[in-house]
This record gives structure tokens, sequence and C-alpha cells, in this order.
């Protein structure tokens, strides 16, 4: 493809230290979208020409769903147009026909956008008539689901101006199922109300051919002008206001200057419905300006016009809510903030901070570009999102993490369908036996970092039930006992629920995979791993990664056991009986060297929990635990390092990260060209199982294999050259794009991670600035501020916004890059910025929340040294006299010195030297 760059294009520049930007000349960039939502549920997306959609879930959407391809048709866009005496027809979004023809060549008009927390403003000028128009819409962040917007003219020519504005935005008002299926029928379901202020759909039933529901929701478009005033007619049916022959772009109704086809109260049915509303005809005169407010809202029965319009339909109401929305935004983002020698730098990470709160608000269904389209999240999803919260708000987050618990299943597998409310797992009853082999990883990755962060150890004693459905055996096999009306929570042999510790549920998930493994011991790849494009190797396919990943949970979680009895005095847990099966703690240890034995060891356990489990409980010493779970994973540290470091005919070195279906090694030499995965090093890596010396050798042949020549960024996996039917449908995908070969922010970030942790600073730093550079040429990679999921391999961010790559970006620059960090409850500080980080005067801070302080560190560095030529030389806490321990390359403040700490403010002064 040819990788031309608009010789015009500029790039967005941040227009204060917030984070708020602006770009000329917006429309000149295709698929450029921005997110609008609140927390309340209310998701918008919208482009530059306010393209985009509007929806609280896949069967409510306000403007007709889109996808990243249906960006560039605008016809369907919010649209706002003048009928200007004396030139015609004119969109102050830019979506008229005539506007549309002229993009390319004899540009008649200027755009510029606007953009911040959580805002987005547009203004286009006609210089030839002095015509100037601006547009702001926003979610407000209350609980209310609604967009507002307020456009604005203003005549800044010479001559007064006079028009006709007619707003026009398409209401679809029903199931993004319904785009196709019975897209028509559907529209007779339509009841369109024409009330004082707007158009008012409300369906009569939710279409859905397995049982139709009634419909109790509204689809509105209302307005009024700045005055109050409303509109003076209504075009609120699509026939009527293209006209035959006409379109959105060029509607007869506007082109024409039509009077209104009707006036409020009428009522209609059974048709496309249109916000279509005409206003009365305006003069300005020179200098004059004159508003127009709109209320886009989806609501149930109780929210009427007259409510919505009393609340949202005045200039004053809609300035004072972008305040508050602006204010929300920025303090809810004001809590984690980064300060570098680059500017641009810390506004930056100010988008990706929002970035896991919107997934947490779209999933990672409801921008234009999406994944698994229907709504809802993916349990990994939801435990890597939380690493954001604990770091943004961890006051919120142990109830959630606790909620999270009770997704587990007690095979260690886990419910896949989330409900809306905290805690709550869905039974599936679509027969989807799948199970993704790293679930069982995350969580206990999630709670050790909240344990650190908080010191709250005895969240490991909390107790929590047990996901159950039909599924057994790690979907494996059915169990014909359970019926739905059981519930979804596991039962005792008496018939009660059944509920252990967060340790046991930990113990499960990690336990039970050192026993689920392949012919080579590595941990059965199952329906897929992190990477779901590796989902056709089920029967014989193996995960080495993720098996690094599962050593390294059993030697911490074995630290942390013992952590348990030296800081609590536990020196025994109560666990399920049937876990003995899992560590064999008598005399007569597992025979570790035998697939068949573990596998045979682990078909024992399954059938002791399936259906019910006895409900018994024993006592077992904490030390014996923390011994039989750092043996296993030493057998796992061994082997690994034994059996999976390769090296090629090149005489590079690294891991193999998989098996295929055929139970063959994939990685190493190949006819078709050398197969390596940056996932099957990331996690030896962060495991503690690749040994320095090993890491060398892996970050050379890293940027032997992976690294993009050009781009520079690090690539997923090298080309395999075709389909790979042994492994998964991501080889299908032409190579540079998503999981086959894209520069994948995720794992990247994860790879420059787990370098930081291993002390490779200056290699993890190159990572990092890789995928800013990326990110930050807009001229190639065309997105807003923040991380995408990924860099294709022309150079274009792709599914922006929504991805897990924004939490680990946190985290790494949080705990890793500016090393503020918790251990068990205290406040580490051990810096790893490299010289480039640092301004001309030495200095890099970090805003963080830490024991209920908001804690700002600033680092000193006035020499400038490198990471690796200074030490800590000195502490100082604001207004406390004590001098926190310094050891070399980091100091430790303990968490009660925090926490007594007279202020709420702490400001920690750190003199690198
Ligand atoms: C997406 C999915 C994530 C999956 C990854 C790789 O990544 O959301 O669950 O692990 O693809 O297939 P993300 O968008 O979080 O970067």
């Amino acid at each position: 493809m040819n990788n031309h760059k608009h010789p015009a294009v500029q790039a967005w520049t941040f227009i204060d230290e917030r984070g708020s930007f602006r770009l000329e000349e917006p429309q000149r960039t295709s698929y450029l979208y921005f997110p609008l939502a609140n927390e309340a549920g209310m998701m918008s997306a919208i482009t530059p020409q306010l393209h985009g959609d509007i929806k609280t879930g896949q069967n409510s959407f306000l403007m007709t769903p889109v996808s990243a391809e249906d960006l560039h048709n605008t016809r369907s866009a919010r649209n706002f147009w003048l009928y200007v005496e004396g030139y015609g027809p004119w969109s102050v979004t830019g979506n008229s026909a005539r506007q549309l023809a002229d993009r390319f060549g004899n540009e008649q008009e200027r755009a510029t956008l606007e953009a911040g927390f959580l805002w987005h403003k547009l203004l286009r000028e006609l210089p030839k008539l002095g015509l100037v128009a601006q547009v702001i819409n926003f979610v407000p962040a209350h609980a209310a689901t609604v967009e507002l917007m307020k456009v604005t003219v203003s005549n800044r020519g010479d001559r007064p101006l006079r028009f006709t504005p007619t707003a026009a935005l398409p209401i679809y008002g029903r199931s993004a199922d319904n785009l196709r299926d019975h897209r028509h029928v559907t529209s007779l379901l339509h009841r369109i109300a024409v009330t004082e202020h707007g158009v008012v759909v409300r369906p009569t039933f939710c279409f859905d051919e397995r049982g139709h529901q009634l419909n109790h929701l509204s689809y509105s478009v209302l307005g009024s002008d700045g005055q109050g005033r409303p509109p003076c007619g209504f075009f609120p049916i699509v026939p009527e206001f293209i006209g035959e022959g006409g379109s959105l772009d060029w509607p007869e109704a506007v082109v024409r200057n039509l009077p209104p086809a009707h006036a409020a109260g009428a009522r209609l049915g059974g048709y496309e419905a249109i916000g279509a509303l005409r206003f009365a005809e305006q003069i300005l005169q020179p200098g004059e300006s004159q508003s127009y407010l709109l209320v886009l809202a989806i609501g149930d029965d109780s929210a009427d016009s007259a409510t919505l319009m009393q609340r949202y339909g005045s200039e004053t109401a809609f300035d004072a809510y972008l305040a508050e929305n602006q204010k929300f935004w920025e303090n809810k983002l004001e809590r984690l903030t980064f300060t570098n020698g680059d500017p641009n730098f810390g506004p930056w990470m100010r988008w990706v901070g929002l970035q896991p709160i919107l997934r947490r608000i779209y999933g990672c269904s409801f921008l234009p570009h999406h994944d698994y389209g229907r709504g809802g999240r993916g349990w990994r999803d939801l435990w890597q999102d939380c690493l954001a919260l604990l770091l943004q708000n961890p006051g919120e987050v142990r109830s959630l993490l606790l909620n999270n618990f009770a997704g587990v299943r007690i095979d260690g597998s886990n419910a896949t369908i989330i409900g809306a409310a905290p805690g709550e797992f869905i039974a599936d009853r679509n027969n989807i036996c799948r199970v993704w082999m790293d679930h069982g990883a995350w969580p206990f990755l999630t709670t050790q970092l909240y344990i650190d962060q908080s010191g709250d150890l005895r969240f490991l004693l909390a107790e929590q039930s047990y996901f159950q459905d039909a599924q057994i055996y790690r979907s494996r096999r059915r169990d014909p006992l359970w019926q739905p009306e059981d519930g979804s929570r596991l039962r005792r042999e008496d018939g009660r629920i059944y509920t252990g510790t967060v340790l046991e549920h930990l113990l499960i998930q990690n336990l039970t995979q050192f026993y689920n493994v392949g012919a080579h011991h590595a941990i059965r790849l199952e329906g897929a791993d992190w990477n779901d494009a590796l989902d056709m190797a089920a029967e014989r396919g193996e995960s080495v990664a993720f098996t690094a990943f599962y050593a390294a949970n059993l030697l911490q979680l074995s630290e942390m056991v013992e952590t348990l009895e030296e800081r609590l005095g536990l020196d025994e847990v109560e666990l399920a009986a049937e876990l003995l099966l899992l560590l064999k703690l008598g005399p007569d240890p597992a025979d570790y060297d035998s697939v068949s034995g573990k596998q045979a060891l682990l078909d024992e356990y399954f059938a002791a929990c399936r259906h019910r489990i006895s409900g018994r409980k024993i006592r077992v010493r904490t030390r014996q635990l923390a011994a039989n779970l750092r043996q296993k994973a030493d057998w796992l540290f061994h082997w690994l390092r034994d059996h999976e470091w390769i090296e090629n005919r090149e005489g590079y070195q690294w891991f193999n990260g998989y098996y295929d279906n055929d139970g063959q090694r994939v990685e190493g030499d190949h006819p078709a060209g050398v197969r390596m995965t940056l996932t099957g090093q990331v996690f030896p890596i962060m495991g503690g199982i690749a040994t320095p010396e090993q890491i060398v050798r892996i970050v050379a042949a890293v940027d032997r294999y992976l690294q993009d020549p050009v781009q520079k960024g690090y690539r997923l996996i090298t080309d395999f050259g075709g389909v790979q039917t042994n492994l998964g449908r991501g080889f299908g995908f032409a190579y540079g794009h998503k999981e086959n070969g894209a520069m994948f922010s995720h794992m990247a970030v994860m790879y420059a991670n787990a370098l930081y942790q291993r002390g490779f600073i200056r290699e993890g730093y190159t990572v990092l600035h890789s995928i800013y550079g990326l990110c930050n040429d807009f001229a190639t990679s065309r997105i807003y501020p923040g991380v995408p999921e990924y860099i294709d391999g022309n150079g274009r961010g792709m599914y922006h916004y929504l991805t897990g790559a924004a939490s680990w970006l946190l985290l790494t620059m949080l705990t890793e890059v500016f090393g503020v960090k918790g251990r068990l409850g205290d406040l580490l500080l051990q810096p790893k910025l490299v010289r480039e980080q640092f301004d001309a005067m030495g200095n890099a801070s970090v805003t963080a929340h830490f024991a209920g302080k908001k804690v700002r560190v600033f680092y000193h560095n006035p020499k400038l040294l490198d990471y690796g030529q200074y030490r800590i030389q000195k502490v100082a806490i604001q207004a406390s006299p004590a001098a926190p321990a310094i050891s070399g390359d980091h100091a430790v403040i303990p968490r009660d010195l925090l926490e007594n700490l007279p202020q709420d403010d702490c400001r920690l002064v750190v003199e690198l030297g």
C-alpha cells in the first residue's frame, strides 16, 4: 500500500497541560473517532464530521450503529443545516454533498477540531460569507443517558446574514441486530411523536423472533434556540425530509428550503424517523451570534421531552453541565499524572489514563473499531482493567476484586459471560464450551498488586463463592445434573452454597493448570491463551508462554503464603479437602515427570468436585503449603529452561512459546522463515524464568526478528508465511495486521514491563519510546492522543482507546519507570528513569495516590546522570522530619508514616546523584 503522507496534514497539538488538543482540518484524516460517554452507560462515538453513533447497549442505538468503514459515509451523521440567503444550503458539520465534493481541492472552508476530557468542539468557517459555526458535543458526567450538542452560528462578515436553520439527526431507535435483520420491518414498529421541542421515537417492540419484548425505551432528538424558543416545525420521517431522489447529504427539505411538514402534536408511525427540527429564520448582523441546543436522549418511559428540556434545554444549563463534566473527568485523571522532559508526555499519559475507564464503559464493543461486537467484557480484560483502577482509585477496588472471584469455577476455569452488576456472572446457555488457558493466571497478578499497594494481606482470607454452570472438567464435559434453577453458585453436598478463601481460589486456578499439560509438559492451549487468535490447536496445542506465567505465579504464591505466616502469624490455612489431591502433600509426591500421571491426577480432582463439593475443610500448615508450591514452581522453572530454550541457525537464542495442534514446536527455523513470538519471551522474562544471560540473548533475537526495521516497533510475531490451520485464525489475517505481526501495544508494553522488572532499563525504555513515537507520529498513526490496540504494517493506529495496553502502560510508568510502588503496603521509591526522561534542570515528577494520600514525588537529578549512574542520595518528606531508609537505588517509606502525616497532600523530594 502507498505510504504516502498527505503533505498538508498537520499533527494535533496540545493546547494546555491538561491534555486538551487541537487539530486543523481534521476531516482530512479518515477513521478518526472520539469517545463521549458517562458511567450511567451513555456511549457515543463522534468523528470530525459528527458521524458516529449513540447508544446505551447492543439493543438500544439512537443513531445507526457504525463500524470504522461506515465513517466515510457521512450521510447519517449528526447534522445541522443553514439555508443561507444568497448562498443556499450549508452544513455546519461539513456534511453536504457540495462540501464533500469540495474536499480534495478548492476547499472553500476551514475546519478546526478541539477536544478534551470529555468534550468535542468543531469549528467550521465559510470565509466567503464570514460565517462561523461552532459545535460542541458532550455527554454529561452524571447519571443520565443524554448527549448534548450546542451549535453557535456567528456572523464575522460585514453584511447581515439571513438563514434558516434545520437540525437533522436520523433516529435509528433499535437494536444493532436489526441493521440487516428486519431493517425495514423494525421501522414499522416505530411510533413517532412530535412534541413541542422535537421528535420522540418509541418502537412498539424490541424485535427478536426468539421472543418479542414490549419496548419501553424512547429515543429523542429535542431542541431549542439559545433563548429557549422551541423549533417552529418538523420533518419527522426520512422520506419527507430527503424528498424523492434526495439524500441525507442533499435533502430536499433543506435544499429547497421547504416549509415544515409537521407541527408539534403530530403522530406518525411505520417509517424511518429523523430528528429534523426546523428553527425560525434568523438574521444576524455583523458581529452577532445565535445558539441552538440539542438534546439527544435514550430513556425509559419516565424521561419525557418536557422534563428533558427543562433540565438541559437552555444555554445556561448546557454551559454549567459542560463545566461540571470537564471538572469531573479532570478530577478523575488528576489522580495519576506524570511530568518529564517532554512537554507532550504528561498530557498524552492523561489520555492513556482515561482509556481503562473507557473500556469499563464501552467494553470492547462500542467504538467504531470493535472486537467482540455485542457488548460485554472478557475475563482477562476485567482483571487487567482493575490494574489501572487500583492505581487511580485504590479505595474502590477491594470489593470489586472480591466480587470478581465469584466468577471462578472449582475446576480453575471461569465464567465467560460477565454481567453488568459487580460480581454478576452469567451461565452460558449457548453451549459455547471454550476455555482460555491464560484466564486463571491474571487474578493473582492483580491481587498481588492490590496487596502490595494496600498491605491488605487479610484479603487472601476473605470468603467468596464459586461459579457453577453446566460446564465441568474445564468445559470438556457437561454436568447432566446441573439445572439453571440451581443458580450459578457452587453448592456443597448438603445443598448449601460453598465458599472458600481468596487464597483457595488462587490456589485452584494455578494448581489445576500445573497438571493440565500436553505432551511437552507445557499447559494445554485449549481455546486460546492471551492471544485470542491462537484458537485452532485445542487438542494438542500447548502454550509455553503462559506456562511460564503460571510457574511464576506458583513461586510468588508460595512467597505470599510465607508472608501470611510472617506478617499475620498464621501457621495454618483452611482449604477444601479436595485440594489435597492437587497438593499431594504426603510422603508420596506426584510424579511430576509423567505427563499422563499429571493428567490423571487432574481428572481425579475434577471427578471429586463435579456437580457438588463435599464442603469438608482441612487445615494445611502454611510452611508445608509454601514448600509444596515452591517445589512445583522450581520443577517448571527448570523444565522450561532446559527444554524450551532454543537456538537457530543464525545463532540466535530465545524461548519457544508454543506447540501446535500436531504437537510440533512452533518457534525456530522453518523453511518459510524464522518463527518467533514476542509473547513467548515476555512471560519467561517477567516471571524470572529467563536468566539475565538469557535475557541478553532474547533482546538480541527480538531486535533481529521482531523489530520493524522501518517503524522500529516490536511486532507480536514473525511472518509464518500464511494460514496455519494447526494453530489459529490469526494467521488468516494478512501479515502486519492485528495478532498476525502488528505492533500489538499490549504485548509490547508487557515486554517493556518485563525488561524493567528484570533490570534491563535501557532496553525497556527503547520499547516504550518506540510505542510513544509510533502513537504520536500523527501523519502516520492518524489517531488522537492515546495508545491504540495495535499499529498496523503501514503505521496506522487501530482500535483506538479500548485496549489492555493502557492499564499496562500506566502500571509500567508508575511502578517501574518512575518506580513508585507498594511493597506489602509500604511505599517503595525506585526510579528507573534514563537521562532523556529528565528535563533540562534534571527534574521529573509523578502524582499518585497511596495510603489515602495524594503523593507527589519529585525526582531531582541535577547532574543529569543516566540510570545506573545515579543513586538515591536523600528523600525529604514535606512537613515531616522523618528520613526514610535508603539503600542504593531505592528508598522505603513506611505506610504509617504517610498515613500519619497531617496533610492529605504529600510531597516527596528525591535527590539523585
Ligand atoms: C485484545 C483483547 C484481549 C486479547 C488481545 C489479544 O487486546 O481485548 O483480551 O488478549 O486482544 O488477542 P487489547 O485490545 O486489550 O489490546
